[in-house]
């Protein structure tokens, strides 16, 4: 071999290997600093709508408001996993996801779930709760909504933006759909009789009938939960794959050790006390 064609082939198998380590470098850190920027800052920032007990609401606990749920337990242990503290930042469900966008908070945990149009905007973990929709009505009402035709011409309550107001458009075409940013609002205008029915999840419902079974009732209509709007997930930015997979491992070792459905009591018994 001549030197110079010596000193090529050196210089080939120089850059491959070069080249190969850089890859594996690569590969070794392909998760992101998600994880790392909520370690330094010491804080995980949750994004929520407080109007939606046992998931997520206020109580006054010695003289101070708190923001409590099932959702915020569950916060409390992906921060706890990260070895951090957890900051609640509570605004109107509407402006969430762009709050995530944003940058303003790390996490967004409201009982959303992972509908296809949500699902081109950011990513979502596993799910942690499965739900679907029911009619709730007022308790002396109870009977008169047995069907869908039966609440034509009726003013009908769904949070805006939520998976309520599309159910509500697409399945009561003939009734009169109000929609407002807060859910308690609507729940407020439904025992004051302004409306006649709320689409809720039936986990929601369940807590108003059981918190004031005096006023709550939930109808007999039927309502169809369309797939994707079943799972209640975690949202997180699409970027963020390492707190993803963190946020992931977290739900995985709560449902498996049955801590999730304890939560999930603990969440409930906790909107009874606190009423
Ligand atoms: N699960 C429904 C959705 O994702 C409603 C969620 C409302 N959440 C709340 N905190 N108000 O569209």
């Amino acid at each position: 071999m001549k030197k110079s064609m010596f000193k090529k082939v050196i210089g080939i198998i120089g850059i491959t290997m070069v080249a190969g380590l850089v890859l594996a470098g690569c590969s070794s850190k392909s998760s992101d600093k998600s994880v790392t920027k909520i370690q330094n800052k010491k804080t995980l920032v949750v994004g929520t709508s407080a109007d939606y007990a046992p998931f997520e609401f206020p109580i006054v606990k010695n003289g101070s408001k708190q923001i409590v749920g099932y959702d915020m337990m569950l916060a409390k242990k992906i921060a706890d996993n990260l070895g951090v503290k957890l900051k609640i930042v509570n605004t109107e469900f509407p402006s969430l996801i762009s709050e995530l966008k944003n940058n303003k908070v790390d996490l967004v945990m409201a009982g959303m779930v992972s509908t296809a149009q949500r699902k081109k905007v950011v990513a979502f973990s596993k799910s942690y709760y499965t739900v679907y929709n029911v009619m709730l009505v007022q308790k002396d009402k109870a009977n008169d909504f047995n069907t869908i035709s039966s609440l034509a011409n009726k003013s009908i309550g769904a949070q805006q933006t939520t998976t309520q107001e599309s159910i509500g458009k697409s399945q009561l075409p003939k009734s009169n759909l109000v929609t407002e940013a807060s859910l308690t609002s609507l729940t407020t205008e439904l025992a004051n009789g302004k409306l006649s029915g709320v689409i809720v999840e039936k986990a929601i419902a369940d807590n108003y009938v059981k918190t004031y079974p005096d006023k709550y009732a939930i109808a007999k209509v039927k309502l169809t939960t369309p797939k994707d709007a079943r799972q209640i997930n975690v949202a997180v930015r699409k970027s963020d794959k390492a707190l993803k997979n963190r946020v992931n491992k977290v739900i995985t070792k709560l449902k498996k050790s049955g801590q999730l459905d304890k939560m999930f009591k603990k969440a409930e018994d906790l909107q009874a006390k606190y009423k």
